[in-house]
């Protein structure tokens, strides 16, 4: 078998199987069992697989049209650039929350302009790592704390910060939210991605999410808003005084979690859309706080 015809076949199965994108997904799976760039394999369509080859190829493609997520399928993902190892215990980290990250890291750094102190941010569920590895790189003055509920997330987050150079920037914390902090402590950032899935979608998200992705990365609660609750009325005792919270938040629920906020004398600066255009990502100081330091809001509230 060539590998235009190996690449042909088993788009029409995933094809089949209902995955997305099944060309694209299948030409993943070649290049990274022939451990070779994608579009190498553009070069090479006519070179016959060797048995072996197909063997292996014919494994991947078992799995992923069993809607295992090709990211677990090779190990790890990109986010912001960094390669990050994932695993059942963790969230496939997402490309709409590389917009969070970025928000996160220029907050940072405009602070580490104006202040002599290192600033200092809490990622609230960190899962596989990711936004504290990014925000650790990119801001390399900053002093970084990540809590997770989970033992097996913080294991493989601690590795990915390994892999990045970051492990000795970023303190790791298990625990329920902010009782893993540290007594008395106050950040500059508290930063989250929490589950914000209502109890009862779960159910009927793509199988890629709903039978891989770990129950508690998703549920947000009856109506997905239970963790920025918890954010809004918690966070307050957490945040220095010019502080800010950023949260990603699902589809549909922006109002909501806005006057969820407001209700808690937090002020929303900025609502953010990711990729595709939809509200995600959602900025909020005290309504307290000093009025005369960096804007963390590229876009006003819509
Ligand atoms: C949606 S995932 C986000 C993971 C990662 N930050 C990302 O953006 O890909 C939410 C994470 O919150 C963690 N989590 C859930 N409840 C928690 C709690 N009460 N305290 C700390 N972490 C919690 C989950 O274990 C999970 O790793």
């Amino acid at each position: 078998m060539t590998v235009l015809e190996a690449i042909q076949r088993s788009t029409e199965f995933l094809a089949k199987k209902g995955v997305d994108s099944p060309r694209l997904q299948t030409e993943l799976l070649l290049a990274h069992l022939r451990k070779q760039p994608r579009m190498r394999l553009y070069l090479e369509f006519e070179r016959v697989l060797t048995p072996a080859e197909v063997d292996g190829f014919r494994e991947l493609i078992r799995r992923r049209g069993q809607r295992e997520p090709l990211q677990h399928i090779v190990g790890s993902t990109s986010f912001c650039g960094f390669e990050i190892a994932v695993n059942r215990d963790v969230l496939i980290p997402r490309p709409e929350t590389e917009l969070l990250a970025e928000r996160g890291w220029t907050f940072l750094n405009q602070l580490s302009t104006i202040n002599s102190q290192p600033s200092t941010a809490l990622d609230f569920g960190t899962g596989s790592g990711c936004l504290a590895i990014a925000l650790a790189c990119k801001c390399p003055t900053a002093e970084v704390y990540a809590v997770d509920i989970s033992s097996e997330a913080l294991a493989l987050a601690r590795e990915n910060a390994a892999r990045h150079g970051a492990a000795e920037r970023i303190r790791f914390l298990h625990g329920d939210g902010f009782a893993a902090a540290p007594a008395g402590a106050r950040f500059d950032l508290i930063i989250s991605n929490p589950p914000y899935i209502p109890t009862a979608e779960i159910a009927s998200l793509e199988p890629e999410v709903r039978d891989y992705d770990p129950r508690g990365a998703l549920d947000g609660g009856a109506d997905g808003l239970d963790y920025g609750r918890r954010l809004a009325a918690e966070g307050a005792r957490f945040l220095k005084p010019h502080g800010r919270v950023m949260l990603e938040f699902g589809d549909g629920q922006a109002e909501s979690l806005r006057e969820i906020l407001q209700q808690q004398m937090w002020i929303v600066e900025a609502i953010e859309a990711d990729y595709t255009r939809r509200p995600r990502l959602m900025v909020a100081r005290r309504a307290d706080s000093p009025a005369d330091e960096p804007s963390a809001a590229r876009s006003q509230p819509g």
